[in-house]
């Protein structure tokens, strides 16, 4: 049994097998068939925090698949009624996976910890790994294998980045992120990286041409996430400098995409030119999310596919 908390769990021939079946699932989905691989099973959903892409593609996934999912809200008093090792292993009773978003990494550390069932985890302060695999995956519909390329993001370090640089790493594909110095990529990070992922490539720096130089795909998230909006001002002006827009795409190679795990804030982390534009893959992004996480349910179910 396997859970996805961070992507270090998965190697690099799981990610591609994920891939291979949610490619797979998505083509039949396309000719209107809906496979039933997974039929009774049960998937909880404990989320702390607002969601509509990974809630929805998750349940709508599980449905295709000839399951069902239970959305849990705060009356199941997640970290607050009883003991996280009571509340994982009661659940795992009734449920054959958990998906969770909550704040605090270490929170789903203690859910998974307890748990006799699989735990993904649905985004939490530190890793958000099902929005990374669908992004290498949108990546490599459009440009084929990615091994050897450049991904580039501009902006924060945040959960999404951080999933990014480990999948990334486990692809073969150069991660290059610009940030303001003190919005990097923190140490315990760094040295986790180095040593779970050492044939990671990764380049950092303040200058976002530098980043997207030859980058097949520029990627950016929100300046503020969920849960530091007490930071929002100061993040705003040091984050300014940091806008994907229409001069800086041009520095990014000919066929290079615009990704962004949405929700957007037009006109701050990037322009309405960029991300409405055709060159913009956010869209069938966030339409792979269900294609992806049925992959991923299929092979973490043991699914006969
Ligand atoms: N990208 C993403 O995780 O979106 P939601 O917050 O809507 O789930
Ligand atoms: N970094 C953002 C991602 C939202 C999908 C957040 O955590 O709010």
């Amino acid at each position: 049994m396997k859970h996805i908390l961070t992507l270090f769990e998965l190697t690099t021939a799981d990610i591609e097998r994920i891939f291979a079946i949610s490619k797979d699932l998505k083509a039949k989905l396309a000719q209107g068939i809906r496979e039933p691989l997974l039929p009774g099973r049960v998937m909880a959903m404990i989320f702390e925090k607002q969601s509509l892409r990974t809630r929805v593609s998750f349940e709508t996934g599980m449905a295709h698949l000839g399951g069902s999912s239970l959305f849990l809200g705060q009356d199941v008093g997640f970290g607050k009624r009883e003991s996280a090792a009571d509340f994982s292993q009661v659940l795992s009773q009734y449920v054959d996976v958990i998906v969770c978003r909550t704040n605090a990494h270490a929170k789903i550390e203690d859910l998974a910890k307890y748990a006799t069932v699989p735990v993904i985890n649905g985004l939490t302060d530190s890793a958000h790994p099902c929005q990374a695999l669908t992004d290498l995956f949108t990546l490599e519909e459009v440009h084929g294998k990615l091994a050897g390329k450049r991904l580039a993001y501009v902006g924060d370090a945040n959960n999404v980045a951080k999933s990014l640089a480990i999948c990334c790493g486990k692809l073969g594909v150069e991660f290059a992120i610009a940030a303001p110095a003190k919005y990097q990529f923190d140490d315990a990070f760094l040295s986790e990286l180095k040593r779970e992922v050492p044939q990671a490539k990764l380049f950092q720096t303040t200058n976002p041409v530098e980043a997207v130089k030859g980058a097949i795909g520029v990627y950016t998230d929100v300046w503020v996430s969920m849960g530091q909006e007490a930071e929002e001002v100061e993040r705003k002006k040091e984050f300014a400098a940091y806008q994907v827009n229409a001069a800086l795409m041009k520095q990014a190679a000919a066929n290079s995409i615009f990704l962004h795990c949405l929700p957007a804030h037009r006109g701050e982390e990037v322009t309405s030119d960029v991300i409405d534009n055709p060159q913009s893959a956010v869209i069938p992004q966030a339409g792979n999310r269900m294609h992806v996480q049925k992959g991923l349910l299929a092979w973490l179910l043991g699914a006969k596919v």
